[in-house]
């Protein structure tokens, strides 16, 4: 047999870069700050934090683990690890989760790239700030503009994975997350300073537990998992292009605080202006396209800052949609000997066809109701609160019953040369405290632990 070698992260910088690159998109600038919203603000922020802390860290640690271990795609992995059992099917699940995630995921990215243009053109800054709704409405109803960005954000996924790992995945990520960084640092400093800044924080910082429901926690921990990339084999399928001589744990550690500061700050950055220009704070998927041209009006350079804010939105959005093509491109090159190429477009095709309906979820479709949810709305449900924190689940009974933690932790310490703090706390919330953790919460937001009870 002929051992080609497997493209690898050449640097720590860009394995963070890469998968803290993964991390954080669209999940914590766009969604966060809405589900937060609507979710009542401070009291579902804790739950989240309590989710990411104690479910969403270890469940990263073991997706890397086994990446690493079996030097395998999400699926290829499993079944290295253990052969001949029905393991395989969490990753499989996986990458189905992926074409869901990635065909709405890839609507959202195309209206950012489609306000960058607007934005970079100097249209965006002359809208006044009450006719910012309609014109955001005028976009996402359409049917040509909606559909033509989402292929160019397709067609940019391609681009980048076709060209591998060190000089695709590694080397984009490892420009365009600093610059993320320092900009919501600047806008943070504007959007606290405005007036009536005040409430937005309290709405976000201080928790109202009677605002909360049951599908509210359910929320938290299917975004805990989304955020984090988790539960889709995205973070195994990155593992295992890590070196061995890397500490996975303090890896996880990074990329769950840098994942969970960016969605914080785009909370403080979104709820002060919020409140200051009296926009509702439960107005959804349009909060950031709406409030944020808003803030950006007010401020010296604003149509300026604003260019530069949809744009590094658009990167953060590419970092985390070459993550989801990776999983499935990885898949089918490694499993059946498909070229990356012709591997990549043809996905990226197939991706982008199933995401169409969710394109037109807003205008043409919008009338086409499942369960009282459009086709974008089921996709994202289904995706972010069923199939993420199943993949969880599962990825968690895995390590902790089928490999083992013990043989887990030889990964963790690279056979004992380095440490793995609180491994003991790693092991008990791996085997019992997820599992059963998981489970509960999906079984009570969806209805079904309450029937049993009655029963
Ligand atoms: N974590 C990404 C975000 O927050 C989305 C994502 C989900 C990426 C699942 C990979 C896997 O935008």
């Amino acid at each position: 047999m002929v051992l080609i070698e497997r493209d690898s992260f050449a640097s720590k910088l860009g394995i963070i870069a890469a998968a803290a690159g993964s991390a954080i998109g669209l999940g914590n600038i766009w969604k966060f700050p809405y589900i937060v919203g609507e979710n009542g603000g401070g009291a579902f922020l804790i739950v989240y934090l309590f989710c990411i802390a104690i479910i969403g860290l270890p469940v990263m640690l073991s997706e890397f683990l086994i990446g690493r271990k079996a030097q395998k795609n999400a699926i290829g992995a499993f079944k290295s690890i253990k052969p001949g059992s029905p393991w395989y099917l969490t990753g499989i699940a996986g990458v189905a989760s992926a074409f869901i995630i990635l065909s709405f995921y890839s609507v959202v990215a195309g209206w950012v790239f489609s306000y960058i243009s607007r934005s970079v053109t100097g249209t965006l800054i002359k809208v006044a700030p009450d006719q910012l709704g309609g014109y955001f409405d005028g976009l996402i109803s359409g049917v040509v503009e909606p559909i033509f960005w989402q292929f160019i954000v397709m067609f940019l996924t391609a681009f980048i994975i076709v060209r591998g790992i060190k000089e695709g995945i590694e080397k984009y990520s490892k420009i365009l997350m600093p610059i993320l960084l320092g900009l919501l640092v600047v806008l943070m400093i504007r959007s606290v300073t405005l007036e009536g800044a005040s409430k937005g924080l309290e709405f976000l910082f201080k928790p109202d537990f009677s605002s909360l429901k049951a599908t509210g926690v359910l929320e938290a921990l299917g975004h805990a998992f989304f955020s984090l990339s988790l539960g889709m084999g995205t973070m195994i399928t990155y593992g295992s292009y890590i070196k061995k001589d890397e500490n996975l744990g303090t890896t996880a550690l990074q990329v769950t605080i840098a994942d969970t500061a960016i969605a914080l700050m785009a909370g403080i950055v979104i709820f002060p202006a919020v409140f200051a220009y009296g926009f509702p704070t439960d107005s959804g998927p349009s909060l950031i396209f709406i409030t944020l041209p808003a803030v950006f009006q007010s401020m010296p350079l604003g149509g300026f800052f604003q260019a530069l804010f949809f744009i590094l939105v658009g990167i953060a959005s590419l970092t985390s949609t070459i993550s989801i093509l990776e999983v499935v491109v990885a898949f089918f090159t490694e499993e059946f000997n498909i070229p990356r190429k012709k591997a990549t477009i043809l996905i990226a095709g197939i991706i982008f066809i199933i995401g169409i309906p969710s394109a037109l979820s807003f205008g043409a479709l919008s009338e086409f109701k499942i369960f009282g949810k459009t086709y974008f709305d089921i996709f994202d449900f289904t995706a972010s609160n069923v199939l993420l924190p199943l993949g969880g689940l599962l990825i968690s009974l895995f390590v902790g019953w089928a490999w083992g933690i013990k043989q887990a932790l030889k990964e963790a310490t690279n056979e004992g040369t380095v440490r793995l703090p609180l491994s003991g706390a790693y092991g008990f919330i791996t085997k019992y405290l997820a599992p059963v953790g998981i489970s509960i919460i999906l079984l009570y937001a969806t209805g079904i632990l309450s029937r049993i009870i009655e029963l």
